[in-house]
């Protein structure tokens, strides 16, 4: 008797641990404040096949320990396209594509507007590919192979949104092979403020001076980090 007692206990124990890590929810792994609770809420509302991917897509991150935004700054970079309408949105560091599922979502919403992501990894450009097809969202996004601090030098402008997750180092350089072609107003969004400030002060620096930038902070649960930053910087008007 006591042994089954033992069990049962172990069993709701689990339970909690469970419910506590959010694991009946498809958003699954973050704790979100109050806003940006409603704002995932809103995204369930968007088509079933991508938000199935990107489903999908955040499972394997976590599980493979692939380095992604995770689903709270996900929701917030969606909402700031959504609020912006970029016409072209440049994202250096793809991995497989978790970011850029949550914003060619937007852009498909929005019914215009392309993603050029890049990544120096082959392998995860082709399953970046791979699950942008599945989701349908080709049209709305290109990944590109290469170093993203040469291959932004290639792109023409003007850019709208740029999204920098491509290690630390590499935002100033990135950066500084695009600003030229910023478009005026245009929203650059750095991530891992919090986590990498001390890799990337140089861009800090810089955006700080020329933009108008700001820190979020954000409450997210992800295995390798608990609370992290983005910077969000916008280009003047001329
Ligand atoms: C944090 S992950 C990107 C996560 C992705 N934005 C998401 O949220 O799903 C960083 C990625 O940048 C890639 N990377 C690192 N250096 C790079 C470079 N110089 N050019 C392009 N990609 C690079 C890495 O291979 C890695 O896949």
């Amino acid at each position: 008797m006591k042994g089954w007692t033992a069990i049962f206990a172990l069993l709701a124990c689990l339970c909690v641990i469970f419910d506590c890590l959010g694991g009946g929810e498809a958003s699954g792994q973050e704790t979100k404040p109050s806003g940006e609770r409603e704002q995932s809420t809103s995204a369930t509302h968007q088509p079933d096949r991508i938000q199935e991917v990107i489903d999908k897509v955040e499972r394997i991150c976590l599980d493979e320990a692939v380095p992604m935004v995770g689903r709270v700054k996900a929701v917030r970079l969606a909402e700031l396209v959504r609020e912006h309408k970029p016409r072209l949105i440049v994202e250096c560091g793809t991995a497989i594509g978790y970011s850029t599922l949550w914003m060619a979502q937007e852009l498909k919403q929005l019914g215009c507007g392309k993603i050029i992501s890049i990544e120096i990894l082959p392998e995860r450009v082709e399953r970046a590919r791979e699950f942008l097809r599945q989701a349908g969202l080709e049209e709305f996004a290109e990944v590109r192979l290469g170093d993203a601090r040469e291959l932004v030098k290639q792109i023409e402008g003007p850019v709208d949104f740029l999204f920098l997750d491509c290690g630390y180092q590499n935002y100033y350089p990135c950066l500084a092979g695009i600003k030229d072609r910023l478009a005026p107003g245009a929203v650059v969004v750095a991530d891992n403020v919090g986590i990498g400030e001390r890799g990337m002060r140089d861009y800090l620096e810089f955006v700080r001076k020329h933009y108008k930038s700001r820190t979020e902070w954000f409450d997210v649960t992800l295995p390798w980090v608990a609370r992290d930053a983005m910077e969000i910087s916008v280009v003047p008007e001329k």
